[in-house]
């Protein structure tokens, strides 16, 4: 059985003011009319003849209620609710729930999901699953999903292949894993055209990830089996030991294993994907018009060209009129005007505001 984790604690400032810390942006409706925990639980559900176990999310106190409401509210049944007194980054999240899906079914598979991804096509996505899961049967390696890049992102991992796959998806074993590279590495790996982006979707046996932690990351092992032997359990949560937990390095699971571990392989991913990080990315999945134009809520663009325009609030009209390469969302309690090309420095303005107090 496949058992979905879904890791449900970032807290956004990219899509500032839609996103915030006390409400990020997997929670809100982005794209389309759910938000993109609901979609990622929704896909995570499985295909109809082999659905995907109850779902175990990973998320932090205080998520814990929007959680399961959310889910709830598209009739998933949310399995155990692991909440994390801190957050400690990727690794321990993982591993945490390795554990814990250990102590149930030491021959589960665990597919380790971002709340807070696009994929568009779900059937694409199980095909994918479905072939992850014959190459651990096969070769009992440690899954990751790539997606071919189209620009030098920095905050990506990138994904040595050992041949260049072909079109039908096949899984290809990995030479190297290099977790975000500087700006000129990035450049040389992308013009190569052989390497893959990790798109942070995971597919472990979990009895092969333990192995990993135990060898590559050794020294997170003993405080996370700790917090979870510890686990506080009620009303569906399932909270870990703060003071176990708080002695866990911070770490994401691309440093502190896929780095390391020379057991990979890549399922190439073709079929859409994106980890929605700018309002650039907003506007390319918001089904722009010919002129570049995309809208949401109570808008009306007038003669604009290359433009995201959004209201989030249903009594707010807003018009946009002769705008070219422009940003807007309006929230009722505040709005942001950004030329297109400065969509990757919205976080700034986040760390502006909050000098400001
Ligand atoms: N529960 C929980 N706890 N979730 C977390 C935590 C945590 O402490 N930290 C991060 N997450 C969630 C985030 O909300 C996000 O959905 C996902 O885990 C990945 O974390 P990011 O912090 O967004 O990672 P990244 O973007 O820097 O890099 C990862 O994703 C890239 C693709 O989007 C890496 O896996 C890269 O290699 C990859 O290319
Ligand atoms: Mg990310």
């Amino acid at each position: 059985t496949i058992y979905p984790v879904i890791l449900c604690g970032g807290s956004g400032t990219r899509l500032w003011p839609l996103s915030r810390k006390s409400y990020p942006k997997q929670f809100v409706p982005l794209i389309g009319e759910t938000s993109l925990l609901q979609q990622c639980a929704e896909r995570l559900r499985g295909p109809a003849d082999t659905p995907y176990a109850k779902p175990l999310i990973l998320t932090n106190e205080a998520f814990r209620f929007v959680v399961p409401e959310q889910l709830m509210a598209i009739g998933v049944d949310p399995g155990p609710i692991l909440i994390e007194p801190e957050g400690r980054n990727t690794a321990p999240a993982v591993l945490a729930a390795a554990l814990r899906l250990f102590s149930d079914d030491p021959d589960a598979m665990m597919l380790v999901a971002a709340s807070d991804h696009v994929i568009p096509d779900t059937s694409a996505f199980h095909t994918a699953v479905a072939e992850g899961a014959r190459t651990i049967a096969e070769r009992g390696d440690l899954v990751t999903f790539g997606i071919t890049p189209d620009r030098p992102e920095t905050g990506y991992g990138y994904l040595k292949l050992r041949q260049v796959p072909d079109a039908s998806g096949t899984p290809v074993q990995l030479d190297r894993f290099i977790e975000k590279p500087d700006l000129d590495s990035a450049k040389a790996m992308v013009s190569e055209g052989s390497y893959l982006w990790n798109s942070g979707i995971f597919l472990f046996a979990v009895r092969d990830i333990l192995a990993a932690f135990d060898q590559y990351a050794r020294e997170l092992v003993a405080p996370v089996k700790k917090a979870i032997e510890q686990a506080q359990s009620d009303l569906g949560f399932l909270r870990l030991d703060p003071k176990a937990w708080s002695s866990v390095q911070d770490i994401s699971i691309d440093y502190a294993v896929m780095e390391k571990a020379d057991n990979l392989s890549v399922v190439p991913y073709a079929a859409g994907w994106s980890d929605v990080g700018s309002w650039s990315a907003v506007q390319a999945l918001s089904n722009p018009d010919a002129d570049g134009v995309a809208t949401s809520g109570e808008v009306t663009a007038i003669d604009c060209r290359n433009v995201l325009v959004r209201s989030e609030s249903p009594a707010q009209e807003v018009v946009a009129m002769g705008l070219e390469n422009v940003i807007a969302v309006a929230m009722p309690d505040a709005v942001l005007v950004a030329s297109v090309d400065r969509a990757q420095d919205v976080k700034q303005a986040v760390s502006a505001l909050k000098a400001k107090g």
